[in-house]
């Protein structure tokens, strides 16, 4: 059976071009934001939000809806998703142009989010992000990780389509870590589903995946 790897650099150009407009989106990334990211957001009225791999930025801009600062960060050309902001949105948004595995915490977080970027990190990267979430976000906030665990990946052709790097996460080691990192801050919760994404015009199932849910507050 064939495998292809792709590599960061085709990650960050296929967004850039999805971002930009440029190629038909299957993702559903403008899809409706989580209800965990809503509860989390209520129980949480601090002033500060970190998210990481911000994408089209649409935690992004409902936070800075809400009255929040942010730090968004992201591999993409960020002036991309800056020229989409509202002008009077602009004050209160840091935007930081780089690769996760580069990425060095700061404190002062009150809420961060961390939604359908995991999975392309480095195993090693990704378990140094998530220690790195639970010691720099501010006590009183929390956090939400999205995750894809067990993920099927295949080219319309049958092949194996693997990130260069990636952490394949198995859905119970990936429980497990969450639980073990972030069991002293004493409120967790977690939904674990079923996910698949399909090519609208060939109606190719190309992704398939458990899709885990997790929420800390740092009480
Ligand atoms: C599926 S999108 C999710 C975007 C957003 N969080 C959302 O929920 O709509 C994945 C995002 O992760 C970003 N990404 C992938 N690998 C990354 C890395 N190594 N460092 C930073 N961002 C990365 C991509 O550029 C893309 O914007």
């Amino acid at each position: 059976m064939t495998t292809i790897v792709r590599s960061r650099e085709m990650i960050r150009a296929h967004y850039e071009k999805v971002f930009g407009s440029k190629v038909p989106e299957y993702e559903n990334l403008s899809g409706a934001l989580s209800e965990k990211y809503f509860d989390l957001k209520s129980s949480i009225p601090r002033s500060r939000v970190l998210d990481l791999g911000y994408g089209n930025g649409k935690y992004t801009i409902d936070a800075l809806r809400s009255g929040y600062n942010v730090d968004a960060v992201d591999l993409v050309d960020k002036s991309i998703f800056k020229s989409s902001v509202p002008k009077e949105l602009l004050p209160n948004l840091n935007l930081i142009e780089c690769d996760l595995s580069d990425f060095q915490f700061y404190d002062g977080h009150d809420i961060t989010l961390c939604i359908d970027v995991l999975h392309f990190l480095p195993k090693s990267i990704a378990r140094r992000l998530i220690k790195d979430v639970e010691k720099s976000t501010n006590k009183g906030g929390g956090t939400l990780f999205r995750v894809f665990s067990n993920i099927e990946r295949k080219t319309k052709e049958g092949a194996t389509l693997k990130f260069e790097d990636e952490a394949e996460f198995k859905t119970e080691e990936l429980i497990s870590f969450l639980y073990n990192t972030f069991q002293k801050w004493g409120d967790i919760r977690f939904t674990i589903s079923k996910y698949s994404e399909h090519d609208q015009v060939k109606k190719h199932t190309y992704f398939r995946s458990d899709v885990l849910e997790f929420v800390a507050v740092n009480r």
